[in-house]
């Protein structure tokens, strides 16, 4: 295996949380406590915010992406929102998200179209993968993850530095309270560094590999002492600006590569 280099990420996904004056002032005060951090900053909040959060944005370091696509360039598919529609407005997308696999039926193969399609739009996707409960229980956690990213990523016309982000969430650590042990973060994101390898060739030594589920400014630092945890994936905290602040904090602490020496 080569030397694993991605560039440390801390995503904040709002979900459908905030309205747009209140996306657009948590925007705002998180700019300024984490612009210029040393690690990658980026707010995943709902279409809406889109716009106004790219001008509240604009000039700084902190990424934005969106939380979804469809799999279609346009046309008859209402309430959907294309790829197309997004480039020039955000950098990435989020896709495979369980909330959407589990809660708005969305299957292997639709998730693997949906990331086709955002690519040829030139949008960096965070593709996130994970097992349920019930998986976990029946020993076949790796073998989901395994699914999630063969379906997603077989096949893929040639995959550049900065083209993809994957995202582990185990489902049932999504929102409860009960965070992944680091052991079992680690096992499972070092398993998806091996996948990548093989799927991805060389590039994958620089794709990030992010933990989510449950992630807090109390177990932060321990998760990204994992030496396959590029970050993570921030639901419920990521709405609170000194909560996401110190996330942020503890990913350049445990993973920002030093400044150069002069
Ligand atoms: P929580 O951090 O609220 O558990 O959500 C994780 C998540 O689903 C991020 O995408």
């Amino acid at each position: 295996m080569t030397l694993r280099r991605p560039t440390p990420l801390v995503a904040g996904n709002w979900k459908m949380n905030t309205t747009v004056a209140e996306g657009v002032e948590l925007a705002r005060s998180l700019r300024a406590g984490l612009d210029g951090s040393r690690v990658e900053v980026e707010l995943l909040p709902p279409f809406p915010h889109l716009v106004p959060l790219a001008e509240a944005l604009r000039g700084g370091t902190l990424r934005l992406g969106a939380q979804n696509c469809y799999a279609e360039d346009r046309g008859a598919f209402t309430g959907e929102v294309s790829p197309a529609m997004l480039a020039g407005i955000c950098d990435d997308v989020l896709l495979g998200h369980s909330e959407r696999r589990h809660i708005l039926g969305e299957s292997d193969e639709l998730v693997a179209r949906k990331l086709r399609a955002a690519r040829r739009h030139g949008l960096r996707v965070i593709l996130a993968v994970g097992e349920t409960e019930a998986e976990r229980l029946e020993g076949a956690t790796l073998a989901v993850v395994d699914r999630h990213l063969r379906s997603a990523l077989e096949g893929l016309e040639e995959v550049r530095e900065q083209e993809l982000v994957i995202a582990y969430e185990p489902v049932w650590a999504i929102g409860t309270g009960r965070t992944a042990t680091p052991e079992q973060a680690e096992e499972v994101c070092a398993h998806i560094a091996s996948r990548l390898d093989e799927l991805l060739g060389e590039v994958a030594s620089t794709v990030p590999i992010l933990y989510g589920g449950s992630v807090t400014p109390d177990n932060a630092a321990e998760l990204f002492r994992q030496p396959h945890l590029d970050g993570a994936l921030v639901g419920g905290a990521s709405l609170e600006v000194e909560a996401f602040i110190a996330i942020v904090r503890a990913c350049e602490s445990q993973r920002a590569p030093r400044a150069p020496s002069r």
